[in-house]
């Protein structure tokens, strides 16, 4: 069983946000992303005032217990498109800075100008992590037809900044999560030693997830959410989805041709490796089903046209190893499968070959 202590620790990750408190404080934009922060990463916030009133000599950033933390402050800067509405202010009244530094831990960082010799405070950030709350609620859910089990490991495809693997890091003693963009994947390693129980594997998840499964003992979460979430190669002006700020990876070779939909999504070569040889129980969640079989959902370009829900619904009712399978909602598929051994049908040879393929 998922233990309960561990969601107790859960909850107090909730209250880690990034607050603006200060009345003058108009705005507060975040360049990096500053959830993976725990061991250093780089912060740029933008603080805009639109207060005419007040000359600010001198911006500082402190901790909460009143240590100055090393920090760029530059005025000169020119504000990013998002916040290009503050141009149009009387120029008296537009007062902005950019204000960069490394997250020393999750604790409260606050931003202090120094007005005709005074110290004033005048925002507070507080590091957040942003985390799937849905993940939680499916597994209370899909862990409860498995009253005996207890799942201890926990396994990502698509790791982006770390959110989901920082979070199941809270209820799991191991975490593993395969990342193709080898940036993303130094940037997650970079938080590696706040958690060791997170394993961060960089690769295509539809062939490094083979090898992974051979080294797990323990019955598993298998969330499946590796995709192309599009580049700076992507329309985002016709897009739904306005994109992350970071470049994600897909298998095609170049950046002016779009890659294929098999190139983009890696689900049917995961799935099958999983339902064929991993061979404890096992709960899988598959990330974006609504994207299944479409084009162009989030992104333009998207591509998920080579999976059908249908295949993969006949494929689920097919394996014997099936307990249930069920849409959460629009967005997410679960799929729950008992352990090879509890399935006489499955035939032994997938467990042979894949010890051998290892
Ligand atoms: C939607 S994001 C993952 C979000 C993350 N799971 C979370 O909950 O925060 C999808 C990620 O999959 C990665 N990706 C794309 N194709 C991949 C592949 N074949 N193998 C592993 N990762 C892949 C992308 O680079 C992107 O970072």
């Amino acid at each position: 069983m998922i233990r309960h202590m561990t969601f107790r620790k859960l909850n107090t990750l909730h209250k880690l946000k990034f607050n603006r408190v200060d009345a003058n404080l108009r705005w507060v934009h975040f360049e990096s992303a500053p959830w993976i922060g725990n061991t250093g990463a780089r912060v740029s916030v933008f603080v805009v005032f639109a207060d005419g009133k007040r000359k600010i000599d001198e911006l500082r950033l402190k901790t909460s217990s009143g240590m100055v933390i090393p920090a760029e402050v530059d005025d000169q800067t020119s504000l990013p498109q998002e916040l290009s509405q503050f141009n149009e202010l009387p120029e008296s009244f537009r007062n902005f800075y950019k204000v960069s530094f490394n997250l020393a831990g999750p604790e409260v960082v606050v931003g202090v100008g120094l007005i005709e010799k005074h110290e004033v405070p005048l925002f507070t950030l507080i590091p957040k992590i942003e985390h799937p709350d849905f993940l939680f609620d499916i597994l209370c859910q899909a862990a409860s037809s498995f009253p005996d089990t207890e799942f201890s490991t926990f396994v990502e495809t698509g790791t982006l900044y770390g959110h989901t693997a920082i979070h199941a890091a809270c209820m799991f003693e191991h975490v593993y999560s395969i990342e193709l963009n080898e940036q993303l994947n130094s940037n997650a390693k970079a938080i590696s030693s706040c958690f060791p129980q997170i394993q961060f594997i960089q690769g295509d998840s539809g062939v490094e997830i083979a090898k992974l499964i051979n080294r797990i003992s323990s019955p598993t979460i298998f969330f499946l959410d590796a995709h192309w979430s599009g580049d700076k190669s992507v329309d985002w002006q016709s897009s739904e989805f306005s994109g992350y700020p970071t470049d994600t990876s897909h298998l095609g070779n170049t950046e002016t041709v779009t890659p294929s939909s098999q190139e983009q999504v890696p689900l049917d070569r995961e799935l099958e490796i999983v339902l064929s040889r991993f061979p404890h129980e096992a709960i899988i969640i598959i990330d974006d089903w609504q994207s299944i079989g479409e084009r162009n959902n989030a992104f333009a370009g998207e591509d998920w046209s080579h999976l059908s829900k249908q295949s993969l619904l006949e494929q689920f009712d097919a394996s014997p190893r099936k307990i249930f399978h069920y849409p959460y909602d629009d967005k997410h598929y679960i799929l729950g499968i008992r352990s090879m051994a509890e399935s006489p049908d499955v035939a032994t040879s997938n467990v042979n070959e894949s010890a051998e393929a290892a």
